[in-house]
């Protein structure tokens, strides 16, 4: 009989190329997936320890899933409570202690051994823990399953961090980085476009840190050396047929290479929209963040991109009150951003993370100077946003068309940039790659011209677009 699944899924976009995973790992025992955890034979919060605040909002997401699990449990039922994802892997003892009532904690990389945590807790008494950092790779032992929405798909190529920014707790939580191998990539991008994808999002916490492992060659002749890189992955990936548009996410500045700016010259399938977090905009914070750059290189590497693509569009990260920044290191933070200009960005308040070395450095910044920098930085990136938007008015944009608006007949995609752009359409266009005029703009949208072409008349993704 089917039993229900609910998975919640907090944070970044591996976090939610995992939960689709789990969700396929656990199809053969007898799982869908359901939109509610009411009545759920399992339920999986799969968590973010990122920032502050992460731990406790998973305590009372718990608090309240308990009373479910109770009420199931009066039915003569079960229901499954799991924690999975970084805080499961950071503080997997302490909730264990604290809500003894879930029944399995894991980490990111033991998903795969999910059946046999599942058959354990069905069995035992008590709760199962499995936050080891396994030699084998959850990789080798997923279904080969493929998750589309919407014409677009996650596609997890590398994982880990080895950087340790004084300030993250990835490298605790997400372990040392690992490629996936080249051959096993290509294979899961296929059966991605097989399944309806026509853009794919590469993902990795360091994901231009890619080496993957070349076996027998690649689609593109013989095997050039025994690994390949973040440049030429994508150019392997742009060949495949029913692919139109690639994008990667997330990137560390000193660790891209000429191979990779490269292929954002030469491949027009690569969209040209980076994010590529800096954090900072003061060398001395940088180095306190042991971020391996400083602004100049990050200034220098914006101009190479841009000379090798002059259309591509940055997004970024900030934080703000690290430790010992100083109104000055602020100011350039915010020099950085207007010499720059940014199409989006996010950005944050340092929050200090246990175990990291950040969180024990004198000078810890005054929370009210904090909400005060974030204010006026964030005021910063949104006129820019804005200013960018407005600067699309009256251009023709490739827009991949991904799902229904709001409003009767209408339409939305997104632009290269990643703007959604709304558009009164017929529904046969859905995942279909349009150019569209555009005639207004938002802080975060943009809209276009009425179209009523057929698919036939339309454009491919690989039109490319001057900002
Ligand atoms: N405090 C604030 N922001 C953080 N980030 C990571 N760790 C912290 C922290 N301790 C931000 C960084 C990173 C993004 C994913 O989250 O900007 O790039
Ligand atoms: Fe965290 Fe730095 Fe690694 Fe990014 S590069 S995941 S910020 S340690």
């Amino acid at each position: 009989m089917a039993k229900s699944l609910f998975i919640k899924t907090y944070g970044c976009q591996m976090n939610v190329y995992d939960s689709n995973r789990m969700t396929d790992i656990l199809a053969p025992l007898g799982y869908e997936a359901s939109s509610t955890p009411d009545g759920a034979d399992m339920v999986i919060l799969n968590t973010c320890h990122i920032r502050e605040k992460a731990a406790e909002k998973v305590f009372s997401e718990l608090g309240r899933l308990r009373f479910l699990k109770e009420a199931k449990q009066e039915a003569g039922e079960n229901m499954i409570l799991a924690v999975a994802g970084c805080v499961a892997q950071a503080e997997g003892d302490e909730i264990v202690r604290r809500a003894p009532y879930v029944d399995m904690v894991f980490g990111p990389q033991t998903y795969h051994r999910l059946p046999e945590m599942v058959a354990r807790a069905s069995r035992q008494a008590g709760v199962v823990l499995d936050t080891d950092f396994p030699v084998e790779s959850k990789f080798d032992h997923m279904p080969n399953t493929a998750s589309v929405e919407n014409s677009t798909a996650f596609l997890t190529i590398q994982e880990g961090c080895d950087k340790f920014c004084t300030f993250c707790v990835v490298p605790y939580t997400r372990g040392t980085e690992f490629s996936r191998p080249v051959a096993e990539v290509l294979d899961e991008a296929r059966r991605l476009r097989d399944a309806g994808a026509r853009e794919i999002t590469l993902l990795g916490q360091n994901v231009n840190a890619y080496h993957g492992a070349v076996a027998g060659g690649s689609e593109r002749g013989p095997e050039r050396g025994p690994e390949r890189g973040l440049g030429d992955l994508i150019r392997d990936l742009a060949e495949i047929d029913g692919i139109e548009r690639l994008r990667y996410t997330t990137s560390y500045p000193a660790e891209v290479d000429d191979a990779l700016i490269e292929a954002h010259r030469d491949v027009p399938e690569l969209m040209p929209f980076l994010h590529l977090p800096v954090q900072s905009g003061s060398d001395r914070v940088l180095s306190a963040m042991n971020r391996r750059h400083d602004s100049g290189q990050y200034r220098d590497l914006v101009e190479r991109l841009r000379a090798a693509r002059p259309d591509i569009g940055l997004s970024s990260d900030f934080i703000v009150g690290f430790p010992g920044e100083t109104e000055k290191d602020f100011e350039q933070s915010m020099d950085l951003i207007r010499d720059i200009g940014f199409l989006q960005a996010f950005s944050f308040k340092y929050s200090p993370r246990p175990g990291t070395p950040a969180a024990s450095m004198p000078n810890q910044v005054e929370e009210a100077d904090k909400s005060r920098r974030l204010a006026a930085l964030q005021a910063l990136l949104v006129e820019q946003q804005v200013q960018f938007n407005k600067s699309c008015i009256g251009n023709d944009m490739p827009v991949l068309l991904e799902k229904f608006g709001r409003h009767d007949g209408q339409l939305v995609g997104r632009s290269p940039y990643m703007q959604a752009v709304h558009v009164q359409a017929p529904a046969d266009l859905l995942g279909s790659i349009v150019s569209l005029r555009i005639d207004g703009s938002g802080e975060n949208s943009l809209s276009a011209t009425a179209i009523d072409t057929k698919p036939s008349d339309t454009t491919s993704g690989a039109a490319r677009m001057m900002a």
